[in-house]
């Protein structure tokens, strides 16, 4: 690959994934000082000329996520202005993506904010990871790629045989019925559907399966764990209904407040497999939990976009 004006270059929020994205893509992270002053403000000084490069920032928009919102401004402000040639800003997880509508009157649409944020600092492009809506491409007027994580969560599963008529992909609401109907593809078993309300914000209440679960192994599929009510809540509804076993899967494991605890004390829930688009100390979690590394897609995906290639050729069978 013609490397000489590509650069990759990494915010404070998930340094090990950088790390591994460049380990594939056979290149260093570009030197950066990404200091605070004594008040808290970001102070940026990227170290080496970015004059021509096709840079590319990693960062996940995860907690404490208004600082790492304003980081990644910053580096975009910094690089416009030492005359980069093209800018992608990898976002593997965009925090404030869930605000993505009004659901009730004057509340703003953050998510929209944010897209409008990223273009006014400089972004040319956006590499983006299972949205937690589609159409949140559109927020952009700046070309968006957006991969998915279910072929690397499918591919996991087979490797351990779960597949077949005696495996049932559970979406946890009818938002997610299409990331679970593409596992399902991938995995030949069936599908079945959890209608759920949310009273309010980080709570959930289930109302309704629909769907064969009864002596299943049934994987409920998320984008996003936060505090880990709703898959807690999801997996208990699945078990009084008859479900053999239960694994949890989502790409992005924010795992916010009582998250990890909760859900390593479930008794109804039997793994947990996340992604590392959000970095959490291996300390953090306990050995319920299993992380995959989208390093190899994000990697692959940076080398495609900076050598003009096709980036749906990643996911086109799955969707
Ligand atoms: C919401 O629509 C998302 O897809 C997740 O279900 C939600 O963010 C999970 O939040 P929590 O883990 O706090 O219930």
């Amino acid at each position: 690959m013609n490397q000489k004006n590509l650069r990759v270059l990494s915010g404070s929020s998930n340094r090990p994934l950088a790390e591994a994205i460049c380990k594939q893509l056979g290149l260093e992270i570009s030197r950066m000082t990404l200091r605070r002053f004594s008040d808290g403000e970001v102070r940026v000084k990227i170290e080496e000329s970015m004059r021509g490069m096709d840079a590319f920032i990693i960062q996940s928009t995860s907690a404490p996520v208004n600082e790492h919102v304003m980081e990644l401004l910053i580096i975009l402000d910094a690089l416009r202005r030492a005359s980069v040639e093209r800018c992608t800003v990898v976002m593997p997880y965009y925090g404030y993506a869930r605000q993505d509508k009004k659901v009730k009157p004057r509340e703003p649409i953050t998510a929209r904010l944010v897209a409008d944020l990223l273009t006014l600092a400089g972004a040319n492009r956006i590499l983006a990871l299972d949205l937690h809506a589609d159409q949140i491409q559109g927020f952009f007027n700046i070309p968006v790629d957006h991969l998915y994580g279910s072929p690397l969560i499918g591919d996991y599963l087979r490797s351990r045989e779960i597949r077949g008529d005696q495996v049932v992909v559970v979406s946890p609401d009818e938002g997610g019925v299409k990331r679970a109907q593409s596992l399902a593809q991938q995995l030949d078993s069936g599908l079945a559907i959890i209608h759920k309300r949310r009273p309010e914000p980080n709570r959930s209440e289930v109302v309704s399966v629909v769907g064969e679960v009864v002596g299943r192994t049934c994987i409920l599929v998320d984008d996003i764990i936060d505090t880990g009510g709703s898959i807690v809540g999801a997996a208990e509804a699945l078990r009084q209904r008859g479900a053999a076993r239960i694994l949890v899967v989502a790409t992005h494991g924010v795992l916010s407040g009582p998250a990890v605890h909760r859900l390593d004390t479930s008794l109804s829930i039997e793994q947990i497999i996340i992604t590392d688009t959000i970095q959490h100390p291996r300390a953090e979690l306990t050995g319920k939990f299993q992380t995959l590394s989208v390093s190899g897609l994000l990697g692959e995906a940076i080398r495609r976009i900076h050598l003009g290639e096709s980036v749906s050729e990643l996911f086109d069978p799955y969707l």
